[in-house]
């Protein structure tokens, strides 16, 4: 176990030139560009985690008979670093993300990494990269902390050893049309997770089993997708890759309970907080597809956003399922969802206080 991380700094190899760099950063999509550098620490049972780096980005080799590539040992993480008026830059609450990465290896057998480990490998890259963090509008330098299971055999058991890495990439926003609304299929034939399944991990075989999902999605004209619950495929659990919330004419909040099959998504807690501290309601009950249609119907329902550390705060302006397709609002932005994006953005992008040790 190796409590201080030390960063052996090897220097970028093929730094791209400040033009390059500045083109991404003007139009930088979602995860299509990478920055210099990345950080590598290695675990094997005789020697804990060991041979911290941080060094240019390089490819990875693995033995093609190692276990990530078969049985899917895999879990990540989102955050990211914010550019702040000062001209310095923070991470939002990276030790909330260093616990969930500890659930989600706990849940797949892995090894856990220290929290502290796990945050300086974050801020450290980050700082080295601080470059890549967008300056403008509302970008941010997104850092994907992952690991995999490195032993190299057929016979599927835990891995007895780990590559946790780190690497970056500036982003804009997660959806084509940003804040404008999303429209979201109700998928009737595929679910996300099982109660006792791996729902609340934030493992990479999650995101690949929804991947067919949100194919039926698009050919609907839908750019996400929405699960149900498994058991009775009625109640609303999540969408392929973040939260979602429910706004009613009376003010208050809804959103799914974190029940095993749901991600613990930290923009999700974060609001959470942040509306109950505005001296809002928040619900975390179960919330039904039947109801979702007969409140919109009603007008009961105004507003339903989807969040997360890509998506941020996403307003849901159009559903549609076998059998119905409806709007909901006007299909923009709605005064809630508005409210509460630009009370968390403006803590993240440090125009504003938020609470304690969030701003890292
Ligand atoms: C995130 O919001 O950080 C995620 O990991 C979701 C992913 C689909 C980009």
């Amino acid at each position: 176990r190796v409590s201080q991380t030390s960063f052996a700094v090897t220097p970028a190899e093929a730094l791209v030139g400040i033009n390059d760099r500045a083109a991404m950063l003007s139009q930088p999509g979602f995860g299509k560009y990478l920055t210099d550098h990345m950080v590598t620490i290695r675990y094997s049972a005789d020697k804990g985690w060991h041979d911290a780096a941080l060094t240019a980005r390089h490819d990875l080799s693995l033995n093609p008979a190692t276990m990530v590539l078969h049985y899917a040992g895999e879990i990540f993480e989102g955050l990211k670093a914010y550019r702040h008026p000062d001209g310095g830059a923070a991470l939002f609450r990276p030790d909330a993300n260093a616990r969930r990465f500890n659930a989600s290896a706990k849940r797949l057998a892995m090894a856990e990494l220290p929290e502290d480990m796990f945050v300086d490998a974050v801020a450290e890259l980050a700082i080295l990269d601080r470059e890549w963090i967008p300056s403008e509008g509302e970008g941010s330098l997104y850092l994907r902390p992952f690991m995999i299971g490195t032993e190299v055999a057929i016979g599927n058991h835990p891995s007895d050893s780990f590559l946790f890495s780190v690497i970056a990439s500036p982003v804009g926003s997660y959806f084509k049309g940003g804040v404008a609304g999303v429209s979201v299929w109700v998928s009737d034939n595929y679910t996300r997770a099982a109660p006792g399944g791996t729902g609340a991990a934030k493992c990479g075989g999650n995101y690949a089993a929804a991947l067919a999902a949100q194919a039926d999605a698009a050919r609907q004209g839908c750019e996400q997708v929405v699960f149900l619950d498994a058991v009775e495929r009625r109640w609303i659990e999540e969408l392929a890759g973040m939260n979602v919330f429910f706004v009613f004419d009376d003010g208050s909040l809804q959103t799914p309970p974190l029940t095993g099959t749901i991600l613990p998504g930290i923009t999700r807690d974060s609001l959470i907080r942040l509306a109950r501290d505005k001296g809002m309601t928040v619900r975390e009950e179960p919330y039904a597809i039947d109801q979702w249609r007969d409140d919109l119907a009603s007008g009961r329902l105004v507003e339903v956003f989807a969040c997360g550390t890509a998506a941020v705060v996403a307003p849901i302006s159009q559903i549609k399922g076998n059998g119905f397709d409806l709007t909901i609002g006007d299909g923009g932005l709605g005064p809630v969802t508005a409210d509460l994006r630009k009370t968390l953005t403006d803590i993240q992008f440090g125009r504003a206080e938020g609470p304690e040790g969030w701003v890292h």
